[in-house]
């Protein structure tokens, strides 16, 4: 099978995911804005051939698609980067390929969009109205009530997401959206944050898998002290999810989505209703893919090449840990100065650590306003629950990294 794959060197996962596509015996060609030179070597060793286009040129991105698909057949064209969602289904259209059109592809980009259908397929999702001015954002306001959200239509990572609590909040909100075209106001939806992520092929669910967001991806980004911790969970089929497991079914069936990775998030509400959240046609970021690996101990970017190659995916699932990634930011500003109690929770909890990833002493701080990683994370997996989330804790606490 010849996949023509967008990106394969960038974000760092897409590597992986070539990678996982030539292991199971798919000819990779790569269409990419990175000079060939620049293309990770993991990437460039399963690559087949690549060709570098400007993603901002989309009339180029096709030409050069069109020439591709002139001296050699392509089966598929793949992305599993949001930004590119839309290019690849406009690409499988123009070579007359099988796999997600434009018009299915836009629900997945458009959190406006994506409700509409769900709402019509009865999915519960939170009480939402697209809005383009302060009049309509005001007049959504008056319709759901406080708290409200207001988002990006199009958003990522919480960015340019608020909690409103009252008209002089809502106020203070609609000066500072000026620079957003679109956005989302929502019900604000009280309870715990989850995932429902899935490999599936022919438009079934070969693999799913669930995560707990401690706390609430919003908390995490208003407040700068928070350890944000992703936790994919051991057993995702107990109880007290299982009606966000079944919401994800509909979700997909309403989306007629058939082949590849999802990442929705819903919401817990206390009363044990769940609520939906939004999807992508594409894998969790955060390194999450990761993550779920080591919960497995099982390598999911061969997976899901095995599921777009073959259809069906042959090893055998077995669920071994609960596995959390605690992300870390730099205390000061400047650039990174040390680590502390590292070492002593090492000694300690070694045993429970699969990895750790810390930004070199010496290396600016980065910006954790702007990614989710921050100046490090630290990936903790236990068999049990409680044990993983108490050990994460620990992480989060009594290990600090400074900068100045
Ligand atoms: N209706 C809502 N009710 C409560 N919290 C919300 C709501 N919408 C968004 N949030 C909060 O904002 C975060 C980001 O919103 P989300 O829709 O997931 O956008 P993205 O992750 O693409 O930025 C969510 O993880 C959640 O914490
Ligand atoms: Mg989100």
């Amino acid at each position: 099978m010849n996949v023509l794959f967008l990106s394969p060197g960038f974000p760092t996962e897409m590597t992986d995911f070539v990678r996982g596509l030539a292991e199971v015996g798919a000819n990779v060609i790569g269409l990419g804005d990175q000079a060939e030179g620049n293309v990770p070597d993991k990437a460039r060793n399963a690559l087949a051939a690549y060709y570098q286009v400007s993603f901002g040129d989309p009339a180029a991105i096709i030409e050069t698609a069109l020439a591709i698909a002139s001296r050699i057949r392509v089966d598929r064209v793949e992305s599993l980067w949001e930004p590119l969602m839309i290019m690849a289904a406009r690409l499988r259209e123009e070579l007359g390929l099988p796999g997600m059109t434009v018009v299915e592809t836009v629900p997945f980009r458009d959190k406006e969009a994506m409700k509409q259908v769900l709402d019509e397929a009865g999915v519960r999702t939170p009480h939402h109205y697209r809005a383009r001015t302060s009049y309509e954002v005001r007049h959504a306001l008056e319709r759901i009530g406080f708290p409200a959200i207001v988002k990006p239509i199009a958003g990522a990572g919480s960015a340019d997401t608020y909690r409103i609590n009252d008209a002089s909040q809502a106020e203070a909100v609609i000066g500072v959206l000026g620079h957003i075209d679109e956005v989302s106001v929502e019900e604000f939806v009280d309870g715990e944050e989850f995932t429902f992520d899935t490999i599936c092929a022919g438009g079934r669910i070969l693999f799913h898998n669930m995560c707990w967001y401690r706390p609430r991806p919003l908390i995490g980004k208003q407040n700068e002290w928070i350890s944000q911790q992703t936790v994919v969970l051991r057993n995702p089929d107990v109880d007290h999810l299982a009606a966000g497991a079944q919401m994800g079914q509909r979700v997909l069936e309403a989306m007629s989505f058939r082949d590849g990775f999802t990442h929705m998030e819903w919401y817990l509400k206390p009363d044990g209703e769940a609520v939906f959240g939004e999807i992508g046609a594409r894998p969790p970021g955060g390194r999450t893919v990761d993550a779920m690996n080591f919960a497995s101990d099982i390598d999911l970017f061969r997976w899901w090449a095995e599921a777009i190659v073959n259809g069906r995916i042959k090893d055998r699932l077995e669920r071994k840990y609960n596995c959390s990634t605690v992300f870390k930011r730099a205390i000061g500003d400047g650039s990174i100065q040390g680590y502390s109690g590292l070492d002593r929770l090492l000694a300690e909890f070694g045993q429970y650590v699969a990895a750790v990833e810390l930004n070199p002493i010496g290396a600016p701080r980065r910006n954790w306003r702007q990614q989710l990683i921050g100046d490090g994370m630290v990936v903790i997996r236990h068999p049990d629950l409680q044990s993983c989330i108490d050990i994460a804790d620990r992480f989060g606490t009594d290990f600090q990294i400074y900068a100045g």
